[in-house]
């Protein structure tokens, strides 16, 4: 689909929009915001790297605010470094501006040095929303190149015994080999590269993490624990843990999100129906949860105690509009579903949860929460809430042209 096109059929989807739903006078997505917000990010950004010049430190992205209100930049291997040229990739297909590409492959190269870190499972969230986005839009073979090296790098971490990637190298006094729900969303590098190399071995390892997954990370009520430890010489399952969550036995939003997005791409990946209804399930868990707030946008925790501050995750509402027009799209009796409550969480977002022009350094939206128990990014702008509310609004282009 030509860009012209996108963007005239995304004018046309707003309209709709605003004149279905238009109770709220601010009910709009505005590209040029969208825009001018992450030009602002880029200007900040260099302002914030400018301060740190004898850190010693090389800081290559944003990731979120300080609690002073500062902007927080981060290094390559931070898990985040990627969703911000992420954001601008996805920004440029949305509005066609070649501005905005110009800056996504500025903030993309400097992450190379990452195809080779090994020490992480963070791979995919790196590469793949930084190169994987601009490999998908441009064809550029150097992209191509980094991404088949960090999948390959990936799989270094992947343990035959226990059938999973391993997460974490840090709290070995408490976990031998954690494995959290969040590595479902590096599979989908694996998934690339075996298809563009045609290495089944990428595919295996991708396909096997899933099922052990679905063994064991989920609860009887198709919410996911956090952590789940393994014994390397056995394989067994040894413990079940949270550390994002509010306890070992609650339902972290973020994580449950993660799961959503992870199985519905597997699905996508190989057509295993296993991966199908755990998608379903994870979205019925999701949507009917009586803690759900009617705007959709979930408290950092389906079980966070009822206290009047407690603060909502819009990270968690995005991926979970981003998944839900792709399971839409394999599951045709439950689409209608799906399709109202992802547009019924891109309202909320709009309207309510959007930064105003010039607000929060330049991000698109405020009250993700990174990590309550560490007292860790609460109630504040996180660059991968922005990521995937761009994809999300992408896919909703793109599910209602398919439909039209
Ligand atoms: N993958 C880390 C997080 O979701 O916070």
């Amino acid at each position: 689909m030509s860009l012209i096109k996108l963007v005239s059929s995304f004018t046309v989807l707003l309209c709709m929009t605003i004149s279905c739903h238009s109770a709220r006078k601010s009910e709009n997505v505005s590209l040029s915001r969208i825009k001018n917000q992450l030009n602002l990010l880029s200007v900040n950004f260099k302002d914030a790297k400018a301060q740190t010049i004898d850190s010693g430190k090389d800081f290559v992205s944003v990731r979120s605010l300080n609690s002073d209100g500062s902007l927080k930049i981060v290094p390559s291997k931070d898990w985040c470094s990627g969703f911000y040229a992420g954001s601008l990739w996805l920004a440029s297909d949305l509005t066609g501006d070649a501005g905005l590409q110009k800056l996504a492959r500025e903030f993309t190269l400097p992450l190379e040095n990452e195809k080779f870190n090994g020490v992480t499972h963070d791979m995919g969230f790196k590469m793949m929303s930084s190169f994987g986005q601009g490999y998908r839009l441009t064809k550029d073979s150097v992209y191509r190149d980094i991404l088949i090296q960090s999948a390959k790098t990936l799989t270094t971490r992947f343990n035959e015994k226990i059938g999973a990637i391993r997460s974490w190298d840090h709290n070995q006094d408490k976990w031998q080999y954690p494995v959290i729900i969040d590595n479902m969303m590096n599979l989908e590098l694996l998934f690339w590269a075996s298809k563009q190399t045609g290495d089944q071995l990428y595919y295996n390892i991708a396909v096997k993490h899933a099922e052990t997954t679905l063994a064991n990370h989920f609860r009887a009520d198709n919410s996911s624990f956090h952590v789940v430890d393994y014994d390397t010489l056995t394989g067994a399952v040894i413990k079940k843990n949270t550390h994002q969550g509010f306890s070992d036995s609650s339902a972290w939003s973020r994580g449950q999100a993660w799961g959503l997005y992870g199985y519905s791409m597997c699905y996508r990946e190989t057509g295993i129906v296993s991966f199908l209804y755990q998608a379903e399930k994870i979205a019925d868990f999701i949507l009917n949860h009586p803690n759900l707030p009617a705007d959709k946008i979930p408290y950092w925790d389906f079980d966070a105690p009822a206290t009047p501050s407690r603060p909502r995750d819009v990270s968690a509402a995005a991926i979970t509009a981003s998944a839900l027009y792709e399971l839409a799209r394999f599951v045709p009796q439950k689409k209608e579903f799906y399709i109202q409550n992802a547009d019924q969480i891109l309202r909320s977002l709009n309207n309510e949860y959007s930064s105003k022009s010039g607000e929060n350094k330049g991000f698109l939206l405020g009250h993700s929460t990174g990590s309550f128990p560490h007292n860790s990014e609460i109630d504040v702008p996180i660059n991968y809430a922005d990521y995937y509310y761009l994809e999300a609004l992408l896919r909703q282009v793109n599910f209602k042209k398919r439909n039209q």
